[in-house]
């Protein structure tokens, strides 16, 4: 039987289903195991089903000469190597669409709880500092009907964070290197409008950020870009924490510019507590939450074992990412 290590326990439905077709070996323990224990786990393994903090590089895969399929659990693969990946033959896959309207779900409670100070009112709640019954100057925040979002990356996630708009009645702007059906339909539907980037900084009341990590987008926004934001406008991230200047980020919320910002994702995870953020009232911190609905994480881990599996049977599996090392067999 094909064996398939497991770097984490995921939920039940995709490792039922796996056990049923391969001899599966997971990593039980609460703490991840290190690049060196994936080597060891993984030894004589065809199949690895990883996790984004997991880091797949080619160090990794040059240890593990019967790797034939990484079937990641997450939409965002910037953790895997996936040129090392291709040019060993070993075909990588992950787990698009299923998370999309919980990961959106997740953005718009950053954007209204940034907008509206709820981390900050919560915490003034619970310390016992609400003295007085009603203030008329107390804990204002931003209006969210009828303002600007901006979102920078009009993809699967970035389409449905944009849908949810609707009903506050929100002018959309957005920004992607391509036109597809998608930004058709957005622009249809929505009265969406494509703008560059500087526009999109320079008009958006709230910003949206959802490109995946790459060489190009890392760093995208940075003290450039923050000063072209509005003064007192809403920053969400919900993609890849280095995808932000974090630095950049904090100075622009400390010194106001920046009005707020929602933030699950961060340049180190878990985020380290001498990290200023952690010091600012004007930022809602979440951690790395955007898919973590029981529904959507068991649909991932069915999605996982789909991939694994039909990989493994020689067959193309529904979600690969680099296609072209089926071309190179
Ligand atoms: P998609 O691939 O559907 O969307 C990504 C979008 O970004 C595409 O429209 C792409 O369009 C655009 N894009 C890529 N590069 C650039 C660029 N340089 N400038 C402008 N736009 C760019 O991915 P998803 O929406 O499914 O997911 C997006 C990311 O969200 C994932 O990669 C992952 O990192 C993150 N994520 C985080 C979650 C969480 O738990 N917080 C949960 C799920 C996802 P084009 O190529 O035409 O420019
Ligand atoms: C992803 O899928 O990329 C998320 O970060 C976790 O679901």
């Amino acid at each position: 039987m094909d064996r398939v290590f497991v770097t984490r326990m995921i939920p039940e439905s995709g490792i039922k289903m796996m056990k049923g077709a391969l001899d599966v070996r997971i990593w039980e323990n609460k703490m991840p195991p290190s690049k060196k224990e994936i080597i060891e786990r993984s030894k004589g393994c065809v199949g690895l089903v990883s996790l984004l903090s997991d880091p797949i590089d080619a160090e990794l895969m040059g240890c593990l000469d019967d790797l034939k399929v990484i079937s990641q659990y997450a939409v965002g693969y910037d953790n895997i190597d996936v040129q090392a990946a291709t040019e060993r033959g070993i075909i990588v896959t992950n787990t698009p669409g299923v998370l999309t309207e919980t990961t959106a779900d997740l953005t718009w409670a950053l954007i209204m709880a940034a907008s509206r100070r709820i981390g900050e009112a919560e915490r003034f709640v619970r310390r016992g500092d609400w003295k007085v019954a009603w203030g008329p100057q107390m804990l204002l925040g931003n209006d969210i009907f009828g303002a600007t979002l901006g979102i920078i990356g009009l993809g699967r996630i970035g389409e449905a964070v944009a849908r949810r708009s609707e009903g506050f009645e929100m002018r959309v702007l957005y920004t992607t290197r391509s036109s597809n059906e998608r930004t058709e339909r957005v622009e249809k539907e929505l009265n969406a409008t494509r703008v560059d980037l500087d526009t999109l900084l320079q008009e958006s009341d709230i910003i949206s950020i959802h490109v995946p990590l790459t060489n190009e987008t890392r760093g995208f926004i940075g003290k450039r870009e923050f000063a072209m934001m509005k003064k007192g406008s809403i920053f969400i991230n919900t993609s890849r924490g280095a995808v932000v200047d974090e630095r950049a980020l904090v100075e622009s919320l400390k010194s106001g510019h920046l009005g707020a910002a929602g933030l699950d994702v961060f340049q180190n995870e878990p985020i380290h507590m001498d990290n200023p953020l952690l010091k600012l009232e004007n930022v809602v911190l979440v951690p790395h939450i955007g898919s973590a609905s029981f529904a959507t994480r068991s649909k991932m881990s069915t999605m996982v074992a789909e991939n694994v599996i039909t990989a493994l049977k020689g067959e193309r599996p529904p979600n690969i990412v680099n296609p072209e090392v089926l071309n190179n067999e």
